[in-house]
């Protein structure tokens, strides 16, 4: 029966995608078949290049500040972890890794730091106008929960595109790697993916695979989720352990058949489930996925469904600081020559390297949607 829907997705595409039922994306998240699961793989990489094309979009990510107020559990950079050397990039430098992205062809930069109040709304603001005059890039924000006027106001000054991955669909389990800033925590994150939305930001989300205590029914609630949201960009990656952090340091986990493996294959499933669920959003291979399985898993994660790479721009004296979880690749290396290798292998894997902002088709059609309707009056 799989089969047949997936050939039918498969011949059919261009008319029509068929949703996967809930039991069919449990049988793919569960199957470990390597020939079964080639079918997968395939339909994935079809739709991917029909619904956005063989481009990969690059987006040079500059890790602008590790300072931050949250206690997340899982992540290296929470406010318990006293560890770490704290830092915050000046504009000045800031400015010159865009000049860098920009230089190197890029037409995006992410700019990202933890959540707290040393990114300041107004310096902010002022930082996303000055980059826009002087590089015209598109601009993607990663700054965790933010008040609304600060939204608005980084939007008003030219921010593009907006990053905040919910991490996990699964409420208690949420609740549980989240400690709360304030009451209804969980809600707080899709509530403010609307008001993105309604902004006219481009909105991006995720989540990780594999979280202790992490079920296949979170994948596929998480599957859904993405599906209503309309996501333009959607980013997963497996958990990896930080031994400084409370989960990281929580000893043997229980293990039941429900339990999410963290690791590349069902990074790799989730990547082609997401293209065929959202098919025109932009799903990036994502760094924690090349962190365990180096630019090899990278590429599998572009030929399965993915069409996004984020290069990292952050100066070398920052970068072993923004320790979000152990082993991030290429942290000890010549950034720019890390770079061009993984050009290179993009080219060489038989892709190209997308030119301007790489818009996700599915924003593209919301936009002209509303400019229809505007126009209808
Ligand atoms: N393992 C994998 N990914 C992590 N992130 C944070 N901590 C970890 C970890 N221990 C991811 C989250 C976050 C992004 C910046 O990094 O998805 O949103």
């Amino acid at each position: 029966m799989i089969q047949e829907k997936i050939s039918y997705m498969t011949n059919g595409l261009k008319h029509s995608i068929e949703e996967p039922g809930r039991d069919e994306l449990l049988y793919w998240l569960q199957e470990n078949d390597e020939i079964k699961l080639r079918q997968l793989w395939q339909t994935a990489d079809r739709v991917r290049r029909e619904l956005v094309g063989d481009s990969v979009y690059l987006r040079g990510i500059v890790e602008i500040s590790n300072y931050c107020r949250r206690a997340c559990t899982y992540c290296g950079l929470n406010v318990t972890n006293n560890k770490i050397v704290r830092y915050q990039m000046s504009a000045a430098e800031i400015l010159h890794c865009a000049g860098q992205i920009k230089d190197e062809g890029y037409g995006t930069i992410v700019l990202q730091a933890g959540e707290h109040d040393c990114i300041g709304a107004g310096w902010m603001a002022e930082l996303i106008s000055a980059i826009k005059r002087r590089t015209g890039l598109a601009v993607t924000l990663s700054l965790g929960e933010r008040e609304p006027q600060e939204l608005a106001a980084w939007k008003e000054a030219g921010a593009d595109r907006y990053l905040l991955k919910i991490e996990t669909c699964d409420r208690r389990l949420y609740n549980k790697i989240h400690p709360p800033r304030q009451k209804g925590y969980w809600l707080n994150r899709l509530q403010m993916l609307e008001y993105l939305k309604a902004l006219g930001y481009e909105c991006g989300s995720g989540i990780m695979l594999g979280l202790p205590g992490q079920s296949y029914f979170d994948l596929i609630n998480a599957l859904h989720i993405f599906r209503e949201l309309e996501l333009d960009m959607i980013g997963m990656g497996p958990y990896i352990p930080h031994m400084d952090t409370p989960l990281g340091k929580e000893s043997v986990q229980k293990s039941s058949d429900q339990q999410v493996p963290a690791g590349d294959l069902i990074t790799y499933k989730m990547i082609a489930l997401c293209r065929i669920m959202c098919p025109d959003a932009n799903i990036p291979s994502t760094t924690a996925l090349a962190t365990i399985k180096g630019n090899g898993g990278r590429l599998l994660g572009l030929a399965r469904g993915a069409n996004v790479v984020m290069p990292n721009f952050t100066p070398m004296k920052y970068r072993l600081c923004y320790d979000i979880y152990p082993g991030r690749v290429a942290a000890d290396r010549d950034d720019r020559t890390v770079r061009r290798a993984i050009v290179h292998s993009i080219m060489e894997s038989g892709r190209m390297i997308g030119c301007g902002p790489g818009w996700s088709p599915g924003f593209l059609k919301k936009q002209a949607r509303n400019v229809s309707l505007e126009y209808k009056g």
